[in-house]
């Protein structure tokens, strides 16, 4: 069947549909429903069926593929390697449960994951799935208040934490930031398991921490527990338009074969192959491409602690596919531009055979045309753009190339997935025609997989997603769909930029800002940047009568952001300017701002209370390399 009928039939035989994908899954107990909509505008898959996620991810292949490599952690950083076959997995994982279990984690508490990209990351998090906890990892590149932030929401009951992360220059220590961040958090976890690492071993707080290795030399390996394909498998946090991060939750069923499905139908991998995801256990790319999805349908999965470039060099994903036999790679575009910065003509990937490499998908931000363009001339396969974001968990429009490979048209992630009935609509809430921007939306029901509420926070949920256009989810991506049904996501409609493939909030940044004594008002705006897509631009108004040095404030104010929010914020520049332009009501004009930092012709608001601070602004930026043109 190709990519017409299969889409058609998913809409219009939907429960059909998906119940044929859920034979990739083994369940305890069958379903009632397949979709269960009584209680609009929440829909829940599945209803009434159990299952374990980490048994079909870990344990059933074991019979079949125990001594199949399930997970290759590749660590150019630390020089190291290491092969994990589903049976070493099924062992580890199982103990480490057992450990959880120990220190009196039971189905449905909450286990915080703060770690590097190293396979202890799966393993605590396929404990979790085991015995029905919910894990929630976050991100090593945040900072502690961040961190802090989430352990009041979820309130865990225990952390899970590498003592160190290992960047391309330097040794990031992740246990004072840890102890930190339970410090400043109201909520107090009881215990904390420490995975030591030998680069930077972190120190034990008695009573409260033990080391990963003694937990688990104490654990008895713990059984799967049976949860309701409705139980929450985990939370995680995403910049959401306040400083307040949304706790995203994903069920165990629907995601377990959205998830099983997408891998064939979007991927094309099968069982036995080797998938690779070059993106972070604290993204949802992470959570979906590098752990549950290849091990849910018995592939092998890489684990990469590097950079694409810098360790050692721009040649470093071409030694990883060739060495692992590597079907399929999954990164940011960002990634594919760093390396074409540093390796125009790719003459690294001379010294490599990538013979059975298939395909490369791209996601986590706008895919620019050069870039898939370059990709698609040195690696001449398909270069597979798709679009997708942390609510979701899986793509929402890509072209599925286990279906049919529909033409690539550099610049659209392609046709709506099956199982999404993708929008786009006007202020007025009426579609638009073929061409025409508006927001895109998706029509309720979402696909299995998709977040069915945020963490204790129906509220939130609905007014932040549903309330727009009651019957439809709002993305938060501006954008069209032409003639052919290929989607083209221009921008975001709110204060939301992407920085390298990560999501990050400028309305959090200015909040930071805000809090320093010499700010008076402040804007942060996402600047184009050809590296990483964009990169935020912080614009301050100092209080009056303040004559601090210049230079010291705008320090000051870099390395607070970096402090509150975390180096992967990307916070770098910032300008101080007599004033904001403002419309007469008092709105900041930051769209305006934004036109000319990136060098882009603007009109004048019709609605400006003083056009004068535009070429102030103007000159600022100009005088940082900012608001060049062409
Ligand atoms: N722990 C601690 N710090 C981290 C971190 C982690 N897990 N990940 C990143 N950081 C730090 C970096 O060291 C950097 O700090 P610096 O300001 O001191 O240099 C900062 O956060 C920004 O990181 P990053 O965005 O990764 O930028 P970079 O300049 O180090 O690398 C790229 C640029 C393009 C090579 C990199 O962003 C990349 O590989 N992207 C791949 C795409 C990707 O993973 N996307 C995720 C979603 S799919
Ligand atoms: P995240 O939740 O971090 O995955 O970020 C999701 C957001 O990234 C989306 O809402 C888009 O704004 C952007 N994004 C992700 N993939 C793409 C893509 N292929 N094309 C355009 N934007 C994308």
């Amino acid at each position: 069947m190709g990519y017409k009928a299969t889409y058609d039939r998913s809409m219009n035989e939907r429960d059909a549909f998906w119940a044929e994908a859920a034979s990739l899954i083994d369940w305890i107990k069958p379903w009632d429903r397949v979709l269960d909509d009584s209680t609009p505008p929440f829909y829940h898959w599945f209803s009434g069926a159990e299952l374990n996620t980490c048994y079909n991810a870990v344990d059933r292949h074991v019979a079949t593929r125990g001594d199949q490599p399930a997970v290759i952690h590749d660590s150019p950083v630390t020089n190291s390697k290491e092969i994990i076959t589903y049976r070493q997995l099924q062992e580890r994982v199982s103990r480490f449960a057992g450990a959880l279990k120990d220190l009196g984690v039971t189905k449905g508490d909450r286990v915080i994951v703060y770690m590097p990209m190293v396979p202890e990351a799966l393993i605590a998090m396929l404990g979790c799935a085991r015995i029905g906890a919910i894990h929630s990892v976050v991100f090593g590149g945040f900072s502690a208040r961040e961190l802090a932030t989430r352990i009041d929401d979820a309130k865990p009951k225990v952390m899970v934490a590498g003592s160190c992360g290992i960047e391309t220059n330097r040794v990031v220590q992740y246990k004072p930031l840890l102890d930190e961040a339970i410090n400043i958090a109201e909520h107090k976890p009881e215990h904390c398991i420490i995975y030591q690492r030998p680069q930077e071993p972190g120190t034990l707080v008695p009573g409260r921490d033990i080391g990963w290795a003694e937990a688990v030399a104490a654990a008895q390996p713990a059984d799967c527990v049976p949860v309701a394909a409705t139980d929450p498998l985990y939370i995680l946090y995403t910049s959401g338009t306040t400083g307040i991060p949304k706790g995203v939750v994903r069920d165990n069923g629907g995601h377990a074969v959205a998830l099983a499905w997408s891998m064939g139908a979007i991927y094309n991998i099968k069982p036995g192959e080797v998938w690779w995801s070059a993106s972070d256990v604290g993204w949802v790319v992470g959570h979906s491409y590098i752990v549950y999805a290849p091990l849910l349908i018995g592939a092998t999965t890489i684990v990469y602690e590097g950079k694409p470039v810098g360790t050692p060099d721009a040649g470093a994903f071409w030694r990883v596919i060739e060495e692992h036999g590597v079907k399929a790679l999954f990164t940011a575009p960002t990634a594919f531009r760093a390396i074409k910065r540093d390796d125009p003509n790719a003459e690294q990937l001379k010294r490599y055979n990538l013979k059975g490499f298939r395909t490369l998908f791209l996601a986590g931000e706008r895919c620019d045309p050069d870039t898939l363009q370059w990709a698609e001339r040195i690696l001449k396969v398909p270069v597979i753009d798709h679009w997708w974001q942390t609510e979701t968990g899986w793509a929402i429009a890509a072209n599925c190339t286990g279906i049919e490979l529909l033409p690539v048209k550099p610049g659209s992630p392609t046709c709506a997935v099956p199982g999404y009935d993708i929008q786009v609509l006007d202020e007025e809430g009426e579609t638009v025609k073929p061409g025409d921007i508006g927001r895109i939306m998706i029509k309720l029901p979402m696909p299995p997989g998709c977040l069915p509420t945020l963490w204790n926070n129906d509220e939130r949920f609905v007014q932040s997603y549903l309330a727009m256009q009651p019957g439809y989810y709002l993305t938060g991506d501006a954008g069209y769909i032409d003639e052919d049904g290929y989607v083209y996501v221009m921008s975001r409609i709110d204060d939301i930029i992407n920085v390298a493939g990560h999501r990050l909030s400028t309305g959090a940044m200015e909040g930071v800002l805000s809090s320093h004594p010499d700010v008076a008002e402040c804007a942060v705006i996402g600047a184009a940047d050809q590296l990483k897509g964009e990169l935020p631009l912080g614009l301050v108004v100092l209080k009056n009568g303040v004559d601090r040095d210049p230079a010291v404030i705008r320090k000051e104010l870099v390395d607070k952001v970096r402090e509150d929010i975390g180096p992967v914020a990307a916070f770098k520049t910032v300008v101080i300017v007599s004033r904001l332009p403002k419309t007469r009501s008092g709105k900041t004009l930051r769209g305006t701002m934004k036109s000319i930092a990136d060098g882009k012709e603007y009109k004048v608001p019709a609605t400006i209370d003083d056009p004068a601070i535009l070429d102030e602004i103007a000159a600022a930026l100009e005088g940082i390399g900012y608001a060049k043109h062409g």
